[in-house]
């Protein structure tokens, strides 16, 4: 049994010891052990078995093999890669090809990259970039490079455009990452949430979390047809997108619906809210992050498999739909989470730090929430959850749906502002009912107020 230590030591004499005792080894899965295990190689490394492994039968060996060669700096034989490169039908051997040629970071090399630049594998165009972007200032890989915005693949187009084109597109929010316009903060409209956003300034909420109207499926919500409803969310994640801080985040909670059947000959239709919704996001500059599942116990859901436990018929089976989805997309920006991060102080990072407990996947069981006056309401346990993952103590959280204002009332908890929109009255008055001095508001900093009034102090 050959360890870890041995191979450190023979890799240190230099005398080919460490070929030797690979080509002793009939089993794949011990070469392979050797040459992931060999770690930094010394400069005296007898490296001529590595060159004799790139015709290994095995598409691991041969990868290992690359690898260490990749490591053999300045002493590593590119032609015998890139002999490699054009007979390889692996494609992960063919990837580290690229990327063993890139780390050498030569000049002499830059021919070669250009050629891996027309590869019909998107990964192999993105390592030859990388090891192009060594010398991102010459003219010549800046010729080669800069056209491949037009790219047909999205990962190549996203390095090209963080690369030459993101600099002439800085974030044009004029307040800092971290801080918001006064009036919005705590602050409820009652109003059509695309009219009370065209008085809000780009580049103003740091999270939303909501919950749209599930189609025609509650009395709230009418909508002349399933188009014009999707359209409807269109524009408000389209504005949402744009009165959101650079790289933040947009939590839409919704689900599959029912529309129940008109008579006993005609049949129920579900619609696929979610799926539905997806493309209309990310063409608005949403980026996907996840999809986290929202489970709730099969005795709080409507009851669905009724029949079909009669019957027991195919075709026929109706599960009880016990999942609701929270669809997680950021703000699409070429600057990664740490930049959002480091906009933030120390104590306030320090005061955010989500405490033990924290739910370690993507599926929440949590129990549905019942209220006398709103048929949809958040549990809180939800939203406390969404605040928490998602935004900073002092940011502004904004619900353009707000119902009875479960997402302004947990913001408040957890040291965040809110801004909600609501369009129903009597559902305004509800969230005003409950921030009587007792209540779930501070009334102090709460305001309240009609589309009049909001255009007002908007000026
Ligand atoms: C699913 S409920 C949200 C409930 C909320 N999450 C809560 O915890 O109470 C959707 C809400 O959106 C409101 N709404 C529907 N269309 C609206 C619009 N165009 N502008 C503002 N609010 C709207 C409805 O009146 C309803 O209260």
């Amino acid at each position: 049994m050959i360890t870890k230590e041995q191979i450190k030591e023979l890799k240190h004499k230099g005398n080919g010891d460490i070929a030797d005792l690979v080509k002793n080894q009939r089993d794949v899965g011990t070469i392979n052990f050797i040459l992931e295990s060999l770690g930094q190689l010394p400069s005296n490394f007898d490296s001529s078995f590595l060159y004799e492994l790139l015709t290994h039968q095995h598409h691991q060996v041969r990868l290992n093999a690359v690898k260490n060669i990749g490591k053999l700096n300045g002493k590593t034989d590119i032609a015998k890669l890139s002999d490699l490169y054009k007979i390889e039908t692996d494609t992960s051997v063919r990837r580290e090809i690229i990327s063993s040629i890139g780390r050498q970071r030569s000049v002499n090399n830059k021919p070669l990259l250009f050629e891996f630049l027309t590869d019909e594998d998107p990964k192999i165009v993105c390592q030859a970039i990388r090891g192009l972007l060594v010398f991102e200032k010459d003219e010549d890989v800046k010729e080669h490079l800069k056209p491949l915005i037009n790219h047909p693949n999205e990962m190549v187009r996203t390095v090209i455009y963080k690369e030459y084109f993101a600099k002439d597109n800085q974030s044009i929010g004029v307040l800092p990452h971290t801080d918001t316009y006064e009036y919005l903060k705590n602050t409820v409209v009652n109003a059509d949430v695309l009219k009370a956003l065209e008085f809000v300034p780009d580049e103003s909420v740091h999270l939303t979390f909501t919950s749209p109207p599930y189609y025609n499926a509650r009395d709230y919500s009418i909508y002349p047809s399933y188009q014009a409803y999707l359209e409807f969310l269109e524009k408000v994640f389209k504005e949402t997108h744009r009165i959101t801080k650079e790289g933040r985040f947009l939590i839409v909670n919704t689900s599959p619906i029912i529309i129940p059947r008109v008579s006993r000959s005609h049949s129920s239709k579900r619609y696929g809210i979610p799926f539905d919704l997806h493309p209309y996001l990310v063409k608005n500059g949403w980026e996907f992050i996840d999809d986290i599942v929202w489970l709730k116990p099969e005795a709080s859901v409507k009851n669905r498999i009724g029949g079909f436990m009669q019957h027991r018929k195919p075709l026929g089976y109706k599960p009880n739909c016990v999942t609701e989805y929270l669809m997680v997309y950021r703000k699409t920006t070429e600057k990664l989470l740490d930049w959002n991060i480091r906009s933030y102080d120390y104590k306030t990072v320090l005061e955010s730090k989500v405490a033990d407990g924290y739910e370690n996947t993507n599926v929440w069981k949590i129990d549905p929430c019942f209220d006398k006056v709103h048929s949809a309401i958040f549990p809180v346990e939800l939203c406390k959850r969404v605040i928490q993952y998602y935004s900073y103590k002092g940011d502004l959280v904004f619900d353009p749906f707000g119902g009875s204002g479960t997402v302004g009332k947990t913001a408040k908890a957890l040291d965040r502002l809110f801004f909600l929109t609501e369009q129903e009255q009597k559902y305004f008055e509800y969230m005003q009912a409950k921030s009587k001095p007792q209540g779930i508001f501070n009334e102090r900093k709460t305001q309240f107020l009609t589309l009049e009034q909001f255009k007002e102090i908007a000026k």
